[in-house]
Parts: C-alpha cells; sequence; structure tokens
C-alpha cells in the first residue's frame, strides 16, 4: 500500500494591513465594478494547480521499505485512529482490496483522481493476479517494457514521463497521486508539488530511500502533522518553488 492523508493544520494568507511608512490603508481587495470579475475561488483552485503528491510510508529514518523495497512490515500499523484518519480523509490512496477490506469500497474519492506509479511498484499487484490495484482512480503506469497494457483502462506511460505528467497537471480534475516506488519518484522529483509523508515508528538502517535521485537541495514548507495513538505521523509539505 502506498500513500497517505492531509490537511490537519491550515495556513490562511496574512490580512493586509496599513503601510507602516505611510499610514496608507491596505491595496483595495474588492475589485471596483468595472474591473475583471474575480475568478471563483474553487475555480482558482483548478486553474494551474493540478499537483502531483508523491503520498509515500516510510520509516524514521527515511526509507520507504526494505533493501529490495518491501514495505509489508509498515502495514500492521494501519489500524486505529490511523486508520480512521486514512478511511476518512483520503480512502482512494487505499488500494481497491484494502478498501474493500476496511469497508469503503463505495467512498468518494476526496483528494486524489489520478494514480501514476512505476512498473516495479505495478508488479506487485500484477503477481497477485490485479490489473487495476486503485480500480477507483485513473491508472497510470511508467514502463518502457511492457510492449502493451495488461488491462485497457491502464494507461502506459513509455514516453516523455515528464512531459505526461505536466499534460495530466493541465487537465480539469482532482490531484495526481504519485505513489512511486523511488525508481520513478527520482524521474519525477521535480514535477512533485506536495509530499505526504506517512511515518511509521521503525528504523530500518538501509533500504529503498524515498527518491533514487542525485543529490540536490528542493525546499518544502510544512503544511500539516497529525500523530496518532500508535506513533505513526503524518506530514504533509508543500513544493517552495
Ligand atoms: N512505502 C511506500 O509507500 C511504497 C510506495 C510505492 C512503492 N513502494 C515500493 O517500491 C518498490 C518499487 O520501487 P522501485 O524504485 O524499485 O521501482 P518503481 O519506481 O516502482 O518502478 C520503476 C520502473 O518504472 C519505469 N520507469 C521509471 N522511469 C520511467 C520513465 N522515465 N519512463 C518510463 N518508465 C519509467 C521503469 O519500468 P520498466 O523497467 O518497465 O521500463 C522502471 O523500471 C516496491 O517494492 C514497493 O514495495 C513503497
Amino acid at each position: 500500500m502506498c500513500g497517505v492523508v492531509g490537511g490537519a493544520l491550515s495556513r490562511s494568507a496574512p490580512r493586509g494591513a496599513s503601510c507602516p511608512r505611510t499610514g496608507a490603508p491596505p491595496p483595495r481587495l474588492v475589485p471596483s465594478p468595472r474591473s475583471v470579475p474575480p475568478v471563483p475561488l474553487v475555480r482558482q483552485e483548478r486553474i494551474g494547480l493540478r499537483k502531483l503528491s508523491y503520498c509515500v510510508a516510510v520509516s524514521i529514518d527515511g526509507f520507504i521499505g526494505g533493501p529490495d523495497g518491501d514495505a509489508v512490515f509498515f502495514n500492521r500499523f494501519v489500524h486505529g485512529d490511523f486508520l480512521d484518519h486514512l478511511t476518512g480523509e483520503t480512502p482512494e490512496i487505499l488500494p481497491t482490496a484494502a478498501r474493500r477490506h476496511f469497508g469503503v469500497d463505495e467512498a468518494p474519492n476526496r483528494r486524489f483522481d489520478t494514480i501514476i506509479q512505476g512498473r516495479r511498484s505495478y508488479d506487485l499487484a500484477l503477481e497477485a493476479g490485479i490489473t487495476r490495484p486503485y480500480a477507483h482512480l485513473r491508472e497510470l503506469v511508467a514502463s518502457r517494457s511492457l510492449t502493451g497494457s495488461p488491462d485497457p483502462r491502464v494507461e502506459i506511460v513509455s514516453g516523455d514521463l515528464v512531459a505526461r505528467v505536466a499534460e495530466l497537471k493541465r487537465e480539469d480534475g482532482l490531484g495526481i497521486y504519485l505513489c512511486g516506488g523511488a525508481n520513478l519518484a527520482g524521474q519525477l522529483r521535480d514535477e512533485v508539488d506536495e509530499l505526504v509523508l506517512k511515518t511509521y515508528p521503525v528504523v530500518l538502517g538501509s533500504g529503498m530511500p524515498m527518491f533514487d535521485s542525485g543529490f540536490q537541495v528542493d525546499d518544502f514548507a510544512l503544511d500539516s502533522l497529525r500523530a496518532f495513538d500508535n506513533g505513526v505521523v503524518v506530514r504533509t509539505y508543500r513544493r517552495e518553488r
């Protein structure tokens, strides 16, 4: 399973204050009748802002799985108030089988309507005989080796991956859930607009990193943080561009 949630702390933009030098009032925020009508808030949120969110389960020391990527040992923490949080706030980040297991298979998508994952992550579903592991979402799988899609409803991205993601961002709709793994996240690192880190209270020492990429310092701002009874912490970061 990959992914998580967001949204506990929200920050609002500071209100305009008088100019400290002249005492002039803040600029008029309500447009005059002759000015261009403001874009409705709901529309503003959608224009150019369809985000790529890397939602991933990590250890305290930042690994998303063991050396071979196996992340099954994280699953034992999916219970209690943390499970309530997952199923209540972003049930769409759960694989379809898990949604069924937890009784939320009919839950509507709240933050994401599209998922992209790497072929090696998708292989885990194929090995279980599942061709659409996130059947409640539009699914894309990055692969240059798959010659055809195992399912007509799953799009294989074999060309310019960054360009395809840029196209998806321009489309109308909910957010895009980058599932991983490390290789795909490394390829898409510069495109990631948001991180949703589900940190489990374990230390691994070594394993699969969040991004299989070179050294680079990227700044992110903390948007929300929530701690759960079992020690899981979910943090949401927004990229500062
Ligand atoms: N902890 C978590 O939340 C979490 C989440 C997701 C995954 N995981 C773990 O991650 C592991 C897999 O990660 P991974 O890094 O080995 O592999 P991955 O990122 O899932 O998949 C890598 C594959 O994606 C394809 N790909 C990557 N860049 C591409 C590009 N530019 N264009 C086209 N295709 C591209 C290639 O497929 P081809 O070889 O077919 O060309 C590549 O081999 C799994 O074991 C899984 O358990 C953990």
